[in-house]
């Protein structure tokens, strides 16, 4: 076997497996490149102010050019929000994605708010929605690549988000009523509020207290806290509920539905992001960076250095 040949033996063999590695890379979590880095360290209902860059995956999706529901960036292309929010209105056309930005009414004069809008080339519904509350998630194509900076950053998501149970170190971002029937006031800051996640079984008792009955299917997660004063309310839906992991940001559930705002016993009820991880995956594939180059650019020289060794080789033999 002739040393070109082996050369490109060798790097038949040595791509696949580089290319492997970065999948496995990739099990489990949401995406390749960098996610969930909070830049700045720094109500809906019971929040407070947030800080531009505290939440830089945080969207506001705008139907006609006003604030309709919140979202999420997962990556350079796709924004990740609640099914419902898209029942009544269709069309991609009408809807802009606004990132970057602590206000959901930003001034005219507000160049920074208006260079980060992006137009919306799909809407994507989970398929088995049925415009209940069950599969409450949507996918959103951008139809241009979004550019990164200090305050616009991609989240995490993970295949699993069972080890997040009774977490208190989540969070709820939005611009939703500060109370039932109580609108965000100006500047129309973003809002932030802390929120235990309540496991199922618990989740579906307290619904249960003193007389409603809601079952808490498995592709739900409730979060607030048990006397109400943590919540997210009319407004909030399709934004991203956030846990903090050894320093990374993972998003578990979307605001999805609730019980009036801030009730007790009747905690915020979200997407559990992780029970779709596949279909999130399968979706946003397509628009995941290529494998770096540059390692499978080292092994080019092989196969040019490869004849010439033959070369010397057959000139160096008896
Ligand atoms: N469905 C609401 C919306 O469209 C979100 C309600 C959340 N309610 C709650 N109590 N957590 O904005």
């Amino acid at each position: 076997m002739g040393a070109p040949v082996a050369a490109l033996l060798l790097v038949q063999l040595l791509v696949p497996v580089e290319l492997e590695m970065l999948g496995l890379q990739d099990q489990g979590r949401l995406f390749p490149e960098p996610c969930g880095h909070q830049n700045i360290y720094p109500r809906i209902v019971g929040g407070k102010d947030s800080v531009l860059g505290r939440w830089p995956w945080q969207v506001s999706l705008r139907f006609h050019k006003g604030h309709t529901c919140g979202g999420s960036l997962l990556n350079r292309r796709w924004v990740l929000s609640a099914a419902h929010c898209f029942v009544k209105h269709g069309g991609p056309s009408k809807w802009v994605v606004q990132l970057g930005e602590p206000s959901s009414r930003p001034s005219l004069w507000n160049l920074w708010a208006f260079y980060h809008r992006y137009k919306v080339q799909d809407i994507i519904m989970y398929p088995h929605f049925k415009g209940s509350s069950f599969n409450d998630i949507a996918l959103l194509r951008l139809t241009s690549s979004v550019t990164y900076n200090k305050y616009i950053q991609p989240i995490c998501v993970m295949a699993s988000s069972f080890e997040f149970q009774n977490w208190t170190n989540c969070w709820v971002t939005g611009w939703g009523h500060i109370r039932e029937n109580k609108e965000l006031p100006p500047p129309y800051t973003l809002q932030e509020v802390q929120v235990t996640i309540i496991n199922n079984s618990r989740c579906d008792y307290l619904f249960q207290q003193p007389d409603f009955f809601y079952r808490i299917g498995d592709g739900m997660i409730c979060a607030g806290s048990e006397d109400g004063s943590h919540d997210t309310c009319k407004g909030d839906s399709g934004g991203p509920l956030t846990c903090e992991k050894n320093g990374l940001w993972i998003q578990i559930g979307i605001v999805s539905w609730g019980v009036g705002c801030g009730r007790p016993n009747r905690p915020g009820v979200y997407t559990n992001v992780s029970r779709y991880f596949g279909w999130i995956q399968r979706l946003t594939a397509d628009s995941t960076p290529k494998p770096d180059p540059f390692p499978l650019l080292l092994l080019l020289p092989l196969l040019w250095a490869a004849p010439l060794v033959q070369l010397a080789c057959a000139q160096l033999s008896p």
